[in-house]
């Protein structure tokens, strides 16, 4: 398995150009299930998730063909045009599904156009039960008949899905993924209540009215759409990617220096950018432009609670830990979303962080220092905290298990390079 070394305490300089979102591009590339005519997706992030996943839509009957920017050296994004004549197979296999939680979401489109399907249980990130719950009661009330049996839903509707009032008890970002997209096909109207309004919704929702869908309240948490017969094809940017963004914008806070994010949309992480304003850093935030300064003064304790959008996203709960470890005081960080979204804790306190755990809450007291250490990337955005612990660290960092971090981060070690950052792969 590769590893990523770092050379810590070093300042980054330099501008990082934001890739499109990782959590739309999945669930955009799953809406070329719902049509025969071509879908394509402009601005597509390079990573092994979205490999994963078009390997699944080809087993299911999509074509997918990868269009490289014409500049190669640039770190564009690529475009995919994914066309679906029929859907060969409705069987979604455990050895694909079980490596990504998105390709679970094939449920919705395939249910929608083939009136029935089989898709293993998921995967994905070990941060906690993650049950599926809420998408197969929505499926339910939409008139799906659905049994697990062997690790496997098996989802059928033999006269179409119905329009239905679908009231989420609680805020499900797959579970709302996957209620719109099988919602566009049925008949009469759905209203979901208490969706999940992620920017990476509101792409998917847009994408699917381009698609010829009729969705109202795009943005909030009531969608209402009004099934229609089919949906045709369309081209379409994905957003870009506000964890990534977050995630830089923590890096240039933790190492000092002067870091220009272009490409992202600061209103899609405002919560985020404001918190680390009051750990210290200058934010300055335009469309397109994000620089995030730090003066040589220490950054102070900040405490954070996890929540949905817009509040502070539990995809950057990991980092911003890392960057506390060093922070003057004690900080207090909540996580509301995820149950057991802790297991970085135990990597980064390999760096020397003092932090103590109390159910839902990480105690963290700042050091004044950290120091290089072999450590072992955990989950995706956990992967992210030990990059940006090993970049103030004193000395060399190994990180293994960096799967996880090629699932979810678009050649970072190129844009951290640019940015002078001292870092590494030692291919297995
Ligand atoms: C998506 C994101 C992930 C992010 C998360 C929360 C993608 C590919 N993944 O994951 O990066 O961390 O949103 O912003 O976009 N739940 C249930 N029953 C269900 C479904 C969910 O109890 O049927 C619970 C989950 O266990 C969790 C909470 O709801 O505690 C939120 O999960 P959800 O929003 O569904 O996360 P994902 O869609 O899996």
């Amino acid at each position: 398995m590769d590893t990523i070394h770092i050379r810590g305490n070093r300042r980054l300089n330099g501008t990082i150009p934001i890739s499109g979102a990782k959590n739309a591009a999945l669930p955009l590339m799953i809406a070329a299930l719902l049509t025969d005519e071509t879908l394509t997706l402009s601005n597509i992030p390079r990573l092994t998730d979205v490999r994963t996943l078009a390997k699944l839509l080809g087993v299911l009957g999509s074509k997918v063909e990868r269009t490289e920017a014409a500049d190669a050296a640039s770190l564009d994004g690529d475009t995919l045009s994914l066309t679906t004549p029929e859907i060969l197979s409705t069987l979604a296999p455990y050895e694909i599904v079980s490596q990504i939680r998105a390709t679970f979401w094939v449920l919705g489109p395939l249910l929608a156009r083939c009136r029935t399907a089989k898709v293993s249980l998921p995967g994905g990130c070990a941060i906690g039960a993650r049950p599926v719950d809420l998408y197969l009661k929505g499926l339910q009330k939409m008139g799906a008949e659905i049994t697990v049996e062997e690790g496997y839903v098996l989802a059928s509707a033999p006269d179409g899905l119905k329009g239905a009032v679908i009231r989420s008890p609680i805020v499900s970002v797959g579970a709302t993924h996957t209620l719109l997209m099988a919602a566009t096909l049925a008949d009469g109207e759905t209203v979901l209540e208490n969706a999940a309004r992620e920017p990476e919704i509101t792409d998917l929702a847009r994408c699917l009215i381009a698609m010829g869908a009729k969705i109202e309240g795009v943005g909030t948490s009531t969608l209402r759409i009004t099934g229609v017969k089919r949906l045709h094809g369309a081209t379409h940017t994905v957003v870009a990617d506000r964890i990534e963004a977050g995630t830089y914008a923590i890096a240039a806070a933790m190492t000092g220096g002067d870091v220009t994010l272009t490409g992202a949309d600061p209103e899609t992480f405002e919560a985020a950018l404001s918190v680390l304003r009051a750990a210290g850093a200058n934010v300055e935030a335009a469309p397109g432009r994000i620089r995030i300064t730090r003066n040589g003064e220490r950054l102070q304790a900040t405490d954070v609670v996890t929540q949905v959008f817009p509040g502070f996203p539990t995809d950057l709960q990991a980092q911003f830990m890392a960057l506390m470890t060093i922070a003057e005081g004690e900080s207090e960080i909540t996580e509301t979303i995820f149950e057991n979204r802790f297991m970085h804790v135990q990597e980064l306190a390999r760096f020397g962080a003092n932090i103590s755990l109390h159910g839902d809450k990480a105690l963290i007291h700042g050091v004044e220092r950290l120091t290089g250490a072999p450590v072992m990337a955990s989950d995706l955005r956990a992967s992210a905290a030990l990059v940006i612990a090993a970049l103030a660290a004193e000395g060399e960092t190994t990180i293994n298990r960096v799967y996880h971090l090629d699932r979810g981060f678009d050649r970072m070690e190129e844009k951290l390079g640019a940015c002078g950052a001292e870092i590494w792969r030692v291919k297995a």
